[in-house]
């Protein structure tokens, strides 16, 4: 398959994460992209008060795995209205993770895993699972590979 991972990084441990989920899902034979959503304006980013730069195209893909960091017990701004401007999705399959620093899901991770499945939901799209990828440092690396794991084997 030809895989998108489309993320949105602020200090780079969503990409991290992409770039392990990309070597993960070529050594299935897959062909994988990671694609970077750029902003203009302050980071952190507030609702309203940035602009989206680079905004990746979903067309051209069979599947594509969306990747964003928590933000105060929330989905990111900047991937929310990313998601939001997308086009319709219809039957497109999707899955969906977040990087956090707090080693509990319900500190923002189910909040924000809810809501891309959501948005992408709204758009048609087949949301094939979700991952919650804690950062601190006790979880980290066990984390990292079962959320990598568990995301390669959907496709
Ligand atoms: C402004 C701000 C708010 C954050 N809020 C939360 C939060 O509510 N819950 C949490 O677990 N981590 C929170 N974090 C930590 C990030 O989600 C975490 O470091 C994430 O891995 C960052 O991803 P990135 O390096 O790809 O930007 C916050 C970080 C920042 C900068």
């Amino acid at each position: 398959m030809n895989i998108g991972i489309i993320i949105y990084t602020q200090t780079g441990n969503t990409g991290i994460v992409a770039r392990k989920l990309q070597e993960k899902l070529s050594d299935a034979g897959h062909t994988a992209n990671v694609e970077q959503i750029t902003i203009s304006g302050d980071t952190p980013a507030q609702p309203g008060k940035f602009k989206l730069d680079n905004v990746p195209a979903v067309d051209g893909y069979d599947a594509i795995i969306f990747g964003s960091p928590v933000q105060a017990f929330s989905l990111n701004p900047v991937m929310k209205s990313y998601l939001e401007q997308l086009p319709s999705m219809t039957n497109n399959k999707v899955a969906c993770f977040v990087t956090k620093q707090l080693p509990i899901s319900w500190t923002g991770g189910t909040q924000a895993t809810g809501k891309m499945r959501s948005i992408c939901g709204a758009k048609g799209a087949v949301v094939k699972g979700v991952e919650i990828i804690f950062w601190s440092k006790g979880k980290r690396d066990q984390s990292v590979s079962k959320g990598v794991e568990n995301l390669s084997n959907l496709f």
